[in-house]
């Protein structure tokens, strides 16, 4: 459930008409709504009820530094994947305790900055990490909390590029070596084992592989007990996917009784660390875009908007769907048949195929759920500035991030120096 609605044939955000955001902020501008994103946190925190957990937003779905101080006010903790989301998790005032830090490829400047700042756990995702973290920590003269991420080898009936915990996957230790792994970190004196870690993909529409996975993780965590290795926490990842137009995903409530029905019966009381993304921000999010031109062919009919793949990718990478809205209803113009595309030139620039629209040029759209992997993959690409970030909260609205200008574009670069 989302707070974007029509009321009397203006489309809104919590209160607040998305027109006249667009009016004054401009268009390409992505709109999050307040009520959503703190609802949806909230929903994941009360569905563990009694069982010891922390819910640790991942911060790649939507770094934008207002969405994180929303979240932090909350109490959330912060699931990050580099030394930059770490220090926009700092700055918006998270605290490091409840940061778990993951990712297959960390830095040692990246190590060293979470060891200094005490972040609350690195999941590491291979042996090599495992090395590089324990040298990085004596040299700190410090204990570094670590978590390791093991691969289930369990297929999350998703899209390709958003599958992790395949074997075949670059994430995670597999199986028997991740047992290696761990009692090798248990020899080692500047490293302390904190937990396990799970990620098996991302917009999962069924709790089945969720399920499989964690009675895998289980198997493994009694394995590690039979060894001597006892855990602190288990963390099972994020993953839960939302509704963009046909799937039917299982709530966060379905989501964590199947967790928890699995904890209960196999006797395990150990604290659960998620990490969710795209359920907690997805849909708390809208692009709006104005039509700068209709096309019309004897077989085809473009909408071409001032929003393309470089503000919003899912479309283009993914394939994915997002549904699409004029901003104002009742219009006079006929409904035709468009397809929905930017200025940028790749014919990957569409927005959306096929759909029927009743609009006309200079009117304004909205692109629905692009609240999680919207702004944060946007890129610059055509020399095209990056869109302005908005919050509506009840009646107002506050522009959190400015239009990136075309000289902030090129401040990094000059002439040829020779
Ligand atoms: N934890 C880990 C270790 C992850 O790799 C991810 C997402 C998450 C948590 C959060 O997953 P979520 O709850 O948001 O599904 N750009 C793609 C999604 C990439 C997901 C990457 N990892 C998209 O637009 O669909």
């Amino acid at each position: 459930m989302d707070h974007f609605h029509y009321s009397n044939d203006r489309y809104l955000g919590e209160e607040v008409p998305l027109a006249e955001v667009a009016e004054v902020v401009g268009t390409p501008c992505y709109v999050y709504s307040r009520a959503t994103i703190e609802r949806h946190w909230r929903i994941f925190d009360a569905a563990f009820g009694q069982h010891p957990h922390k819910v640790c937003y991942s911060v790649k779905a939507n770094s934008s530094l207002a969405v994180l101080d929303l979240l932090a006010r909350l109490g959330s903790g912060f699931d990050i994947v580099s030394g930059g989301e770490m220090e926009r998790v700092l700055r918006a005032g998270g605290h490091p305790s409840d940061v778990v830090f993951s990712g297959v490829g960390k830095s040692e400047s990246e190590i060293r900055r979470a060891l200094q700042i005490s972040v609350g756990c690195l999941n590491l995702e291979s042996e090599s990490e495992l090395y590089r973290v324990a040298e990085i920590a004596n040299e700190l003269a410090v204990k570094a909390p670590i978590a390791i991420r093991i691969n289930p080898d369990v297929d999350p009936l998703t899209h390709p590029y958003i599958a992790t915990g395949l074997r075949d996957s670059k994430f995670g230790i597999v199986g028997q070596e991740a047992l290696a792994v761990f009692k090798r970190a248990a020899d080692m004196g500047s490293i302390e084992i904190k937990g396990v870690a799970c990620h098996i993909g991302s917009q999962l529409t069924e709790t089945g592989p969720f399920v499989q996975a964690l009675e895998k993780v289980v198997d493994f965590v009694d394995q590690l007990a039979s060894h001597g290795i006892e855990l602190a926490h288990l963390d099972i990842g994020g993953g839960l996917g939302i509704h963009y137009r046909d799937e039917n995903p299982p709530d966060p409530e379905t989501y964590t009784s199947a967790v928890i029905e699995v904890l209960d019966r196999r006797g395990c009381r150990l604290p659960v660390i998620i990490e969710p993304g795209r359920a907690i921000v997805g849909n708390a999010g809208v692009l709006l875009t104005r039509v700068e031109y209709l096309k019309h062919s004897d077989h085809r009919n473009f909408a071409v908007v001032d929003a393309g793949m470089n503000d919003l990718l899912r479309p283009a990478l993914y394939q994915g769907f997002h549904e699409i809205l004029p901003l104002q209803q009742g219009s006079a113009s006929r409904p035709r048949v468009y397809d929905v595309v930017g200025p940028v030139c790749e014919s990957a620039d569409f927005l959306g195929h096929k759909r029927s629209l009743a609009i006309a040029e200079g009117d304004l759209l909205a692109l629905r759920s692009v609240g999680a992997y919207g702004f944060v993959m946007s890129s610059v690409y055509n020399s095209r500035v990056r869109p302005a970030e908005v919050i509506v909260d009840g009646d107002r609205f506050h522009v959190v991030r400015k239009r990136e200008t075309v000289d902030q574009l090129m401040e990094n670069e000059c002439l040829f120096p020779g």
